[in-house]
């Protein structure tokens, strides 16, 4: 890739040690996000696209542990940063909004000097000057009389408002990554639509790169620039969106893209891959896939792939691709 890197993942693990045992929950992945871009992660509930990226924020809590990989924000090592390192990076260089911004928001507090509060906690400059930005994020984002809106409290504020607001206070100091985990998931699609777009206008004029994660693949073919498909921890098949979507190689991957639901209908039943996402305490000895995969030998069984790169950028974790170099 010949692009600047901005983050880049490298064999990420990050582990919940239960009282059943050790969970892998992200199990070896490596992501890499170009400047400017919209990378979409995409895959069932429960394969650990949220864990990865809480790693990255500094954000897992017992009992979940990084305990391999690294991670680099514009070359800079911030996998094991100080609390007081990381604060710095996070909301500044580094942002991420959910899916509920109620439990995003302080709801005593109102929204303007929330985001005001993000502005000084990281930048030198008057409170009068930080409201001014909060003012004009405010309209970026599509907030109308955003004077009024400063003032007002989250629960006055629809869910869509809600979610402007996060992703202004999540852009507001122009961070170099956004991270928007199921941003639109409990939005109407009109207003789903919309924060959509925003996010893709904020990326293009800002520059920031953005991670998009959703179990929404006409989300992804929609806005996203690059694709990573996770299942049970693992990357099963990372390609440029257009490559994704023309050459679908992984059996999984093909699972999900039979059940696309439209930009204008919300699905009513996300998946029709038959079976559930294995239990990560008794993962498969083989492909994590193989107990779903109609194209399984018996060998998924009892091997695991590795991600094998079948064309520039494009890497699928499956044996019928293994006549191809393997990604590095
Ligand atoms: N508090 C926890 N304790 C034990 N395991 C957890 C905990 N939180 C998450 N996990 C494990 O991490 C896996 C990935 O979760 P997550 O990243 O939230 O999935 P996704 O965002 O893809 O829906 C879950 O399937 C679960 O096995
Ligand atoms: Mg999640």
């Amino acid at each position: 890739m010949s692009e600047s890197i901005v983050l880049e993942i490298r064999d990420l693990r990050s582990h919940f040690f239960t009282a059943k045992g050790q969970v892998p929950a992200v199990d070896g992945v490596s992501i890499q996000v170009p400047a400017g871009k919209i990378i979409g992660i995409v895959g069932e509930s429960g394969c650990g696209k949220s864990m990865t990226f809480m790693s990255v924020m500094g954000l897992l809590r017992y009992p979940g542990k990084v305990v391999g990989g690294t991670i680099f924000l514009d070359g800079r090592d911030i996998t094991h940063l100080k609390p007081k390192e990381l604060s710095k990076v996070r909301g500044n260089e580094i942002s991420m909004i959910f899916q509920e911004p109620m439990t995003s928001l302080n709801p005593v507090y109102p929204v303007g000097k929330q985001v005001r509060e993000a502005i000084l906690l990281h930048q030198k400059v008057s409170k009068k000057e930080a409201r001014e930005r909060v003012l004009d994020i405010f309209r970026a984002v599509g907030i109308s009389e955003p004077e009024k809106r400063y003032y007002s409290y989250p629960h006055q504020l629809s869910g869509g408002l809600r979610q402007r607001v996060m992703i202004g206070m999540a852009m507001v100091c122009r961070p170099k990554v956004m991270i928007a985990d199921e941003p639109t998931t409990a939005l109407d699609v009109t207003i789903e639509a919309q924060i959509l777009r925003l996010m893709q206008r904020l990326c293009r004029e800002q520059g920031t790169s953005i991670i998009l994660i959703t179990h929404n693949m006409g989300v992804v073919a929609e806005v996203c620039d690059y694709v990573y498909v996770m299942y049970a921890g693992k990357v099963m098949e990372q390609a440029e969106t257009f490559a994704l979507f023309e050459r679908t190689s992984h059996p999984y991957t093909q699972g999900l893209l039979r059940s696309i639901p439209k930009l204008d209908e919300k699905a009513k039943r996300l998946y029709t891959i038959e079976g559930v996402v294995p239990n990560l305490l008794h993962l498969p000895k083989g492909c994590s896939f193989c107990t779903r995969c109609g194209q399984a030998r018996e060998r998924c069984f009892s091997e695991r792939p590795k991600l094998y790169e079948t064309e520039d950028g494009h890497g699928v974790r499956c044996f019928a691709y293994e006549r191809e170099g393997v990604f590095v």
